[in-house]
């Protein structure tokens, strides 16, 4: 039996990996391990998405080769993005590092482990990338056991991403688009429901595309979970992330509208607001057309909460077609907005094809430009909630202050309000606050 410490780096989908390898390794007999002093294993579950996420991950591995080289029965790995890009070379160079598990392998964690201890002398190596079987537990369509704890959980709905955005390393070290049965995603959420879980985020890099190939739609996904886990099951809150722009549909903003626990929330991002760079992006629509769908959404769902991503720097933006942007983020009052400089990803269209011609300096003054007119569209959206009643999903104590609870709203606007008495637990619970006071990124408020 090995003691595991697992560290997520990356996106969502990077977390629930790091959760089903967590519970593929306490079903063969290991222990997961909250402290990483206490493991005698550790895994970094890493993300590729830009330079910067690598090199951090390379950088927290350096930092435990003086305990790996130190001890012979210490165990050093990686899984996810980072591992399938250059896991291979990594076991090479490295010494200090003993196994590299890809995005579709990581559930043979506990098999990799075993493997290494077969193997005599601390010099062994172990690897497993690329394609799983269709029906790998986890990764492929049929679903893992729904035993894990918490009240917020995720649950793939499909695996990979079809779309071929020049910039973006996802649907290299991720693969194609696989979706999984609707029955087994409901019958999933109906067993984390049962077990604790009290809001379920549905994951697909592209979830709107959900089911193409295979003949299902996103819409009745909704439908079938919302009637294979009713209320009854405990679950209050259904969430989904990431809407593609040229996909997202007006039947699927309906489906949501008519299902109350579905959250009021879209993560649609748009990357650019320019004609010029998004075409050469590949993203598959014009500016034109994302606004129309930020209005259709708005229209049928007035009180929804739109996030979006965008990357400045992408090569050749001019000053013209930042502004596009900035106009953009001006004018969408986004619920929030991630903002990210443009890294080149090995293997990708726009590393091969462009040259990464905007300065950083450059792409530092466009984030930071950015990134206050977000701000300031947060500010006056909060001062305008003063006095407002909502209802959020009490989550625990907030990380920044020990008198205080966090919680967010179905549309994502982050709350804190005053810890409960003890005794009185109200993790999970949905409760309505007053807001009294706001920052940029946080509402203050009282219980009601
Ligand atoms: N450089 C910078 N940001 C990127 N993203 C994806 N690829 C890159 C890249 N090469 C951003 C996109 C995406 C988010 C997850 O990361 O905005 O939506
Ligand atoms: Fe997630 Fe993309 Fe990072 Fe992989 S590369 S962890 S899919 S954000």
């Amino acid at each position: 039996m090995r003691k595991i410490h697992i560290v997520t780096f990356g996106c969502q989908m990077n977390k629930l990996d790091s959760e089903l390898a967590a519970e593929a390794l306490v079903d063969a007999g290991h222990m997961v391990v909250p402290d990483e002093h206490e493991a005698d294993t550790v895994v970094f579950n890493t993300c590729s998405v830009r330079d910067h996420a690598e090199q951090r991950a390379l950088s927290r591995l350096a930092g435990l080769r003086g305990r790996r080289l130190a001890d012979p029965d210490f165990r050093l790995g990686i899984m996810g993005c980072f591992a399938e890009r250059e896991g291979r070379e990594l076991l090479r160079r490295l010494p200090y590092l003993d196994f590299a598990l890809g995005t579709r392998q990581f559930p043979r964690i506990p098999e990799v482990l075993d493997e290494l201890d077969s193997r005599p002398g601390d010099a062994a190596k172990a690897g497993r990338f690329g394609e799983a079987e269709e029906d790998f537990p986890g990764i492929g369509r049929a679903h893992p056991r729904g035993r894990r704890r918490g009240i917020q959980g995720f649950v793939s709905v499909m695996r990979g991403c079809g779309n071929h955005c020049s910039y973006c390393v996802v649907p290299n070290v991720r693969g194609g688009e696989l979706s999984r049965r609707p029955e087994d995603i409901a019958a999933e959420v109906r067993a984390l429901a049962l077990a604790g879980t009290r809001e379920v985020t549905l994951l697909g890099q592209n979830i709107d595309a959900y089911g193409k190939r295979e003949g299902a739609n996103l819409a009745a996904l909704f439908r079938l979970i919302d009637s294979e886990a009713p209320p009854e099951t405990g679950l209050v809150r259904i969430r989904f992330v990431t809407s593609h722009p040229r996909d997202i549909t007006r039947e699927l903003v309906e489906a949501v509208a008519a299902l109350p626990r579905m959250c009021r929330h879209f993560h649609m991002p748009a990357q650019s607001g320019s004609d010029a760079v998004l075409a050469r992006m590949r993203r598959g629509y014009h500016r034109a057309e994302y606004v129309a769908k930020l209005t259709m959404i708005r229209e049928i769902l007035p009180d929804s909460g739109i996030a979006s991503d965008f990357i400045v720097g992408f090569p050749g933006e001019t000053e013209e077609d930042f502004l596009a942007t900035r106009d953009l983020v001006e004018k969408a009052a986004f619920r929030n907005c991630y903002i990210f400089k443009y890294s080149p990803r090995p293997g990708t269209p726009a590393a091969r094809e462009l040259a990464d011609d905007v300065p950083d300096g450059e792409k530092k003054r466009r984030n930071r430009e950015l990134l206050a007119v977000q701000n300031r569209v947060n500010r006056e959206r909060g001062l305008r909630l003063v006095g407002n009643r909502l209802e959020v999903l009490a989550e625990g104590l907030s990380a920044r202050d020990a008198d205080r609870w966090t919680g967010r709203t179905g549309d994502n606007l982050i709350c804190v309000f005053p810890a409960p008495p003890e005794g009185e637990d109200l993790t999970g619970r949905l409760i309505r606050l007053e807001v009294e006071s706001a920052t940029p990124l946080t509402l203050f408020c009282r219980r009601l």
